[in-house]
């Protein structure tokens, strides 16, 4: 074995063998993850691992290689985590420690990423530099398209994407900027310098958040070369074949197709393994077994794209997708009417990354029923160039293929060659159709390849094939329809009998996989509708006299939405002149760990080396939502090699039950995904392959809650009922002029912050102490769990947290139970029994993070609303009821603020809202940015929207009409100035060409309160040590307290440094949360530099020429001391609920946008086409990491109202868990244009008269649904159906379409055999 490494560009050369496997599962390359996959130990910590299944783009890596044929070499961006080891033979592996590096070179990628603002946590920032990276290997000169079209593989769940494509927009030739109209560029920020009023001044407004004059050049010509070795062994005329074998599995490549037809001969059910995107997931997540793997790999008769005169062969779906841009560019358009359609597909499956692994060949065969490229395949008449010892032959891609039929399968000793793509004619029309939760990388909920042939010169159909995925366990020919319509004329009525056919013929079942039955039949008959539409225009145009073309209305019917590049604005207040240079408060500065991000060397807990003698724990958790436990046998899993222990609720010294939080289920389960136990295993594969192993006997309990609706039956809550009420609300009902009363469900979100669940904790030897290193927002509360679970005192644990991979709530107390899990695990136990006693490495798959933690509470809101007939509000009457879970956790706190902030903008004399949380078996919901508000708000907004319908007014003239206008009392008598709101309010509609768009809200977005501190240390080099109590998720807390250090202390940046956030240095830390990370520990850091300059003035005095280091030098000779802790005791907040009253916040942020969408009827799809968003900051302290926050807030607001969707079971069982099932939006979701602007206001009780703003940008992604919901409204309009109907959130797909009801629907619903009158 040979491994090559060079600056840790891998380089895998002849030989790697790999052993220590054990589970069956094909060595997979993580040059992250070290221990967590049995894998090579490189020590290299950029490469994250995230969702393991080639879903999040994390782990990108760039693999080279050289083709000995064309004598070139290929770039081509890989997720690491689906790529076997063995594979790499002879390919070069650049991760993005060999891009660049802080202690070499930066790479202009890097350095661009991090100054464009385009990392916040940095958890994603290495997956994106390397797309970027690789992209600019094969394209120095790319255009914004490629750019796009590199990063929609790489997911990131913090920054809102544009900073990211901005950075990459910096390498194109010439970005050319298409404002729409605007009349302004994006590029051109110096122009777009203007004044906005600010109480009776005027501000300056700066829209340029980095300096591309700071950029160092790019020169492709500095890169590094590929390994000639890796040449010479490519040409080598000599090569053999390779074997590699594990301990239950053998890996063989061959050397040339002679030896694969041998191989396949001697080992018929071994897979080929090609690009590993359907082998390697099979094996992950559903335990399939391969003794023997052949990986023909870069055999050279597999790896043709051929063009000929007829037909098109290809393999790889990258290399297909070049292969067949070429030939449309030099073919006819009639003769490409199939690779048109693949394009469009190719174009959307999957990410960049995927499409270079993946192969046509592997795609076929595997033949899933999800697949994007083999109905059109199969309409196109395609056919599978097969070869074997026996000899080759061909078989036709067809209905039968493709449905499996046993007769028209390959033969299992046989080889995929090439598939052969035969062109189309001129009166042949071939389609492909789809639609997904999201644009790109997303698996089709329906897809379609279509194809019709006419008699030549007529509409009379002569051949006709339709193929639907994703409505069955295979892909579905419709032949029978399609036999039945042969002959008839291409019109209205074939239409409908087509349609009645089809539907006839495709039976999705009630109970089918997936769901969705009613919306699938519908999207069956759409998509065919919007092929007739399209042959019917193809018609037209090549004989108009004959054809008549479709009406106008339904043009827009016949594109799908492009993918477009995003730009924008951010606007902001300029630097006051005066400012001293040296002061960085108000400046938009990089965040502090930026470049660290970008080039991997950001160290997160899973990057922390391996400790002498640790363990890794993997977790059994239970499989049923309310049961008694009756046995849990452990004997197998014990009895495995490398297992060291298996923990369960009799191992906890101290409470395993505290505040109501379950460590390890004892006696009974009370939901799917509870933690029953724990297994302590050498490795990883050993812990995870135990945990299997482990036996539990449950019996069921009654009852079982799952929903909302259920809990109030079963009138089962966590805490008490929350009321705010003011007026008289029954007596105004009585005298108003209408009321109306709805329901609105809101469902929740996962946080799918990119970092998952991970914690290290490290047992010591003396006095009972534990060090424990973990992602969090709060560490005393770790620190008392664990406390509490080990039955010690909390000075013995000292808890560490460097820095997040993301958290927006999810690592408030969900770590402090992982952490009391994993503790017990690593404690051992001197008295009682002996547990492990080494350190735990617990870090949760994916999966299992969404299964065992939660996210935000779904909501049902009911509303009964009084208004008199001009629009105003008298009286509401609110219900809130939350899905809390299985225990409290944060779900009294949720409601209380949901209930606090029920009122949202609008003052209404007679309001009362009533809120409760449910109990219920479902995994306990958590904080969630906003805490309650970005639901809450839907049923405000829903019920104003009912109003604005039943008063024939606009929803935003009734949010006008009843908007807080003058400084009033909340309805739990809060005093409050709403000017900045209605601020917001009035420039989101002037600025926003309103009048072409939709507006969507203006909201009070109140902050909670809490104590911080600090300890600043100065050195005698005049270095400055900050420490505080908040905690570092990406947000650029850090950033941020090092520019108030730096304003306090009066020195530069450089002189300070944040090194992380622990108990030993700072104690009792409260969250960081509620956007208050800033406001409170900025104000303890301003305290602690306060105090250290008034002990430095008198030797200021003494020497007020004097450097900063000479005084520090003087004030210790004079033994002043040079440290010193700060506190603030938080915003003086109170709230009774006995008499729902109080001041509950410190200050309020208002802020409003307005989005424009664009929704496909048909298909339920909905483009965001441009955002505005108008935002109260106060005085920004950094005006980047504000307006990052901003945009990344209003992209998972968005993406919570509109795509994002948890499917649970009855049962209470978690479908989605991983980004194959929960989409979350990609760099194609966010709005095309995006402007963002700053509003100045004054907020005197802040640090810097500044605001929090890490939760507000979310509740504004909500305009996206309301905007969704006014489309949506105007299409019920031109149906002639009722005005009002209720739109729940998310508006997925499935629900803008089934809200668009047509005839498609009725068709499905009502009748089975009407006649369409469509046209
Ligand atoms: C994250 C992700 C997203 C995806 N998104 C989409 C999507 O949006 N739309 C979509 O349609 N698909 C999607 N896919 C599926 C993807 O297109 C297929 O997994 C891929 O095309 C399979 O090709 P492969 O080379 O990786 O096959 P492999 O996994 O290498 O092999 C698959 C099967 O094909 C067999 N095989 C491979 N080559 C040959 C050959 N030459 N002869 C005989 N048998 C052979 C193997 O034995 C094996 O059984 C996605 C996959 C992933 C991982
Ligand atoms: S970790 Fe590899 S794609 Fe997510
Ligand atoms: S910066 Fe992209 S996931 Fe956090």
């Amino acid at each position: 074995m040979r491994l090559c490494l060079k600056k840790a560009s891998l380089t895998c050369l002849s030989g790697l063998r790999r052993g220590n496997r054990g589970s069956g599962v094909p060595p997979t390359l993580n040059l992250c993850r070290e221990s967590q996959l049995p894998t090579l130990r490189f020590h290299l910590t950029g490469t994250k691992y995230s969702c393991g299944s080639g879903g999040c783009g994390a782990c990108t890596v760039m693999v080279s290689r050289y083709d000995p044929k064309t004598k070139k070499i290929h770039h081509y961006p890989v997720t690491a985590c689906l790529v076997p080891i063995c594979s790499l033979h002879g390919a070069a592996v650049t991760t993005v420690e060999g891009v660049g590096s802080m202690k070499t070179r930066l790479h202009p990628v890097q350095e661009r990423l991090a100054k464009c603002h385009g990392t916040q946590c940095g958890f994603c920032s290495p997956g994106m530099v390397m797309s970027i990276y690789t992209l600019l290997r094969n394209h120095p000169e790319p255009t914004p398209e490629q750019i796009t079209e590199a990063l929609g593989g790489n997911l990131c769940r913090c920054t809102g994407y544009r900073p990211i494509v901005e950075s990459g927009k910096t390498f194109c030739e010439s970005t050319v900027c298409q404002m729409k109209g605007s009349g302004k560029c994006c590029m051109d920020q110096e122009e777009n310098i203007s004044e906005v009023p600010f109480v009776f001044c005027f501000v300056e407004m700066c829209t340029k958040l980095y300096n591309e004059d700071e950029f160092q050049p790019f020169d492709p010509t500095q890169e590094p070369v590929f390994p000639p070795e890796l040449i010479r062994m490519a040409e080598d005329p000599n090569k053999r074949r390779l074997t590699f074998r594990g301990k239950r599995t053998t890996w063989i490549t061959p050397v040339n197709l002679n030896d694969l037809l041998e191989l396949k001969t001697s080992f018929p059910e071994a897979p080929i393994i090609m690009g590993n995107t359907a082998v390697g997931p099979s094996i992950k997540f559903r335990d399939e077994f391969h003794p023997v793997f052949i990986s023909p790999l870069g055999l050279q008769e597999l790896y043709f794209v051929d063009s000929t005169d007829d037909g098109t062969r290809g393999y790889s779906l990258a290399q297909l997708n070049d292969a067949l841009h070429f030939i449309v560019s030099e073919q006819p358009k009639e003769k490409t009417k199939t690779y048109h359609a693949l394009l469009k597909h190719l174009r959307t499956l999957a990410g960049a990354q995927i499409r270079n692994m993946a192969t046509l060949g592997g795609h076929v065969v595997s033949r899933p029923n999800y697949s994007d490229l083999n109905p059109i395949l199969a309409a196109g008449n395609a056919t599978i160039n097969l070869i074997s010892k026996e000899g080759k032959r061909q078989i036709p891609l067809d209905g039968r293929f493709l449905e499996k039929s046993p007769e028209a399968n390959l033969k299992s000793e046989e080889t995929v060659l090439s598939v052969y793509i035969l062109h189309s004619t001129q009166w042949h029309f071939v389609s492909g159709l789809r639609i997904a939760q999201r644009q790109e990388n997303a698996f089709a909920i329906v897809n379609a390849g279509m194809s019709v042939k006419f008699e030549d010169g007529t509409d009379t159909i002569k051949e006709l094939q339709m193929f639907y995925g994703s409505v069955g366990p295979t892909v579905v020919s419709a032949s029978k329809t399609c036999q039945q319509l042969i002959g008839r004329k291409w019109n209205d009525q074939m239409l409908s009998d087509a349609c009645r056919l089809v539907l006839d013929e495709i039976y999705i079942p009630p109970d089918a996989e997936g769901g969705m039955v009613e919306y699938r039949r519908t999207l069956i008959i759409s998509l065919l509708f919007k092929f007739y539409l399209k042959v019917r225009r193809g018609l037209n145009k090549m004989d108009p006299h004959k054809f008549p073309d479709i009406p106008e209305k339904f043009v827009s019917a016949l594109e799908d939405f492009p993918i477009e590049t995003p730009q924008g604005i951010q606007m902001f207040q300029c630097v006051d002149p005066h400012q001293p240079p040296q002061d960085p408060v108000g400046h938009p500065v990089m965040h502090q760990s930026a470049i660290k991000h970008t080039t991997g060397e950001a160290v997160f807990v899973d990057d922390m080396p391996p400790i002498s003698q640790e363990l890794f724990l993997a977790v059994v958790t239970s499989t049923r939502a309310h049961a008694k436990i009756i046995l849990i046998d452990t004997s197998a899993a014990l009895a495995l090699p490398g297992v060291v222990d298996v923990i369960t609720a009799e191992d906890v010294p101290g409470d395993n039950s505290y505040q109501g939080e379950i460590f390890y289920a004892q006696n009974e389960v009370i939901c799917v995904g509870q933690i029953v136990c724990t297994v302590a295993a050498d490795t990883y594969a050993h812990a995870k392959e135990a945990a299997k192993k482990v036996r539990i006997v449950y019996e069921d309990l009654e009852p079982r809650i799952i929903t909302i609706e259920q809990a109030l039956e079963h009138n089962s809550f966590l805490s008490a009922e929350k009321k705010i009420e003011q007026g008289d609300v029954e007596q105004a009902f009585k005298y108003v002029d209408q009321i109306i009363e709805g329901k609105v469900h809101v469902e929740g979100q996962e946080h799918f912050y990119m970092e998952t669940q991970t914690i290290l904790a490290i047992p010591q030897e003396e006095d009972k102490e534990m060090v424990c290193t973990y992602v969090t927002l709060g560490t005393y509360l770790f620190q008392e769990y664990v406390a509490a679970a080990l039955n010690i005192p909390r000075n013995r644990i000292a808890c560490h947290t460097k820095r997040a991979g993301g958290a927006f709530g999810g690592k408030v107390s969900k770590p402090a139970l992982l952490g009391a899990v994993s503790a017990v695990a690593g404690r051992r136990h001197l008295f009682i029994s002996y547990r492990t006693g080494r350190p735990i490495r617990f870090i949760l798959e994916r999966g299992d993070d969404m299964l065992i933690t939660a996210g935000r509470h779904p909501l049902l809101g009911k509303y009964k609303i009084g208004f008199m007939n001009n629009g105003v509000i008298k009286a509401a009457d609110i219900e809130y009821y939350i899905n809390g879970g299985c225990s409290p956790d944060e779900s009294e706190l949720v409601m209380e603020f949901m209930v606090l902030r029920s009122e949202n903008a609008y003052y209404i004399p007679n309001f009362r809202c009533r809120g409760r949380p449910c109990k219920t078996n479902l995994p306990s919901n958590t904080a969630f940015r906003g805490f309650g508000f970005p639901q809450g708000i839907v049923v405000g907004e829903a019920y104003i929207t009912a109003v604005a319908s039943q008063c024939d007014l606009t929803p935003e003239q009734v949010k006008e009409i009843n908007m807080y206008k003058r400084t009033s009392r909340t309805a739990h008598k809060q005093t409050f100035n709403p000017e900045p709101l209605r601020r917001c309010w009035k420039e989101c509609l002037e600025k926003s060409s309103f009048s072409a768009r939709k507006l969507a809200l203006g909201c009070p977005q109140p902050l909670q309160s809490g104590e911080a501190a600090a300890l600043v240390h100065i050195y005698l080099d005049g270095s400055v040590l900050v420490s505080h109590s908040g905690c570092e998720l990406g947000q650029g807390l850090h950033t941020k307290m090092i520019q108030v250090a730096s304003r306090e202390l009066n020195i530069p940046e450089s002189y300070i440094h944040l090194s992380e956030t622990n108990t030993t240095t700072v104690s009792n830390a409260t969250f960081t949360a509620g956007s208050m990370g800033a406001d409170i520990n900025g104000k303890a850091v301003q305290n602690a530099c306060q105090i250290l300059k008034a002990r430095l003035e008198p030797v200021i005095r003494k020497n007020p020429r004097g450097t900063w280091e000479a005084w520090i030098s003087e004030a210790y000779k004079e033994s002043i001391s040079l440290s010193t802790t700060g506190y603030f005791k938080g915003y003086q907040t109170n709230m009774d609920w006995k008499k729902g009253e109080g001041n509950a916040f410190p200050y309020f942020v208002y802020g409003a946008s307005c989005s424009e969408v664009e929704v496909d009827c048909l298909t339920g799809a909905h483009k965001l086409l441009r955002t505005d968003i108008f935002m109260d900051a106060a005085f920004s302290i950094n005006p980047a990491v504000d307006i990052g926050q901003i945009e990344g807030a209003f992209v998972q607001g968005m993406g919570f109202y509109t795509i994002e969707e948890l499917k649970y079971s009855p049962e209470g069982v978690l479908y989605s868990r991983g980004p194959d099932d929960y989409k979350i939006p990609t760099v194609t979701e966010i709005p095309e244009e995006f402007n963002v602007t700053l509003v100045r206001s004054q907020n005197p009780i802040a640090i810097y008269s500044s605001k929090g703003l890490g939760e507000a940008g979310m509740f504004l992604g909500s305009s996206v649904l309301f905007a969704i919901y006014d489309a949506v409204a105007a299409a019920r309009r031109e149906r002639g159906l009722t005005k009002t109907f209720t739109l729940s959130s998310p508006a997925t797909p499935e629900l803008i379409r089934m809200t668009c009801v047509d005839q498609f629907t009725d068709m499905v619903r009502l009748v089975r055999r009407v006649t369409l009158n469509i046209l």
